[in-house]
């Protein structure tokens, strides 16, 4: 049974978390899984083959386990785009909205080099506004952006178009 399970089978659902109302799709499960894991890596990678990726960008937080396996997997660097104040070098921030709230992310400011080729990764893809930061801050840095890999999408909230209204290319495993 187990050897035909996709993606999205090794992901889990807590309703209520972390507020009444939010169905929060929960992808430790997935990622404790050895298969589920190598395969969801796998899976994010394989429209890249033969593209130029200079640096993995990850978000935080679920985007920095996935993108530390993506970079390896490509042996090239990994940038942390993190919460603001966890960042010890001189940064640039970016407000946003969230699902269920707001906050500001921010990257050091010479994490990336002009024209770099940028793969932007993280776990989910709700309203998009995450993702959307990190993409200001990864343009203000010169960085070009070749695509935004994640793991689920939840087409509700219209993440996925504010992205592709942005110019930006989006690649999901599962809604
Ligand atoms: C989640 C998720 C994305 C973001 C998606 O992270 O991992 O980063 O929300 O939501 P959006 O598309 O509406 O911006 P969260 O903000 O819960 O932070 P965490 O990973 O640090 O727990
Ligand atoms: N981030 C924003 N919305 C989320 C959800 N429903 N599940 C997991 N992470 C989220």
């Amino acid at each position: 049974m187990s050897r035909n399970k996709s993606v999205k089978d090794y992901i889990r659902t807590i309703v209520d978390f972390p507020h009444e109302g939010i169905m929060f799709r929960d992808v430790t499960t997935l990622f404790a899984d050895p298969r589920g894991f190598r395969m969801a890596i796998d899976q994010m990678l394989h429209p890249y083959a033969g593209e130029r990726i200079d640096k993995v960008v990850g978000l935080e937080a679920r985007g920095f386990i996935l993108g530390g396996a993506i970079a390896h997997q490509l042996s090239v660097g990994f940038v942390p785009i993190r919460k603001k104040g966890k960042l010890p070098g001189t940064t640039i921030s970016q407000d946003y909205k969230l699902e269920y709230g707001e906050a500001i992310v921010e990257i050091h400011d010479d994490a990336i080099q002009p024209g770099e080729k940028i793969l932007v990764v993280d776990d989910l893809l709700a309203t998009g506004g995450t993702a959307a930061a990190g993409i200001k801050l990864i343009e203000r840095l010169g960085g070009e952006i070749v695509s935004c890999s994640f793991i689920i999408d939840l087409p509700e909230l219209g993440g996925r178009k504010a992205l592709e209204d942005m110019g930006m290319d989006v690649h999901v495993l599962c809604e």
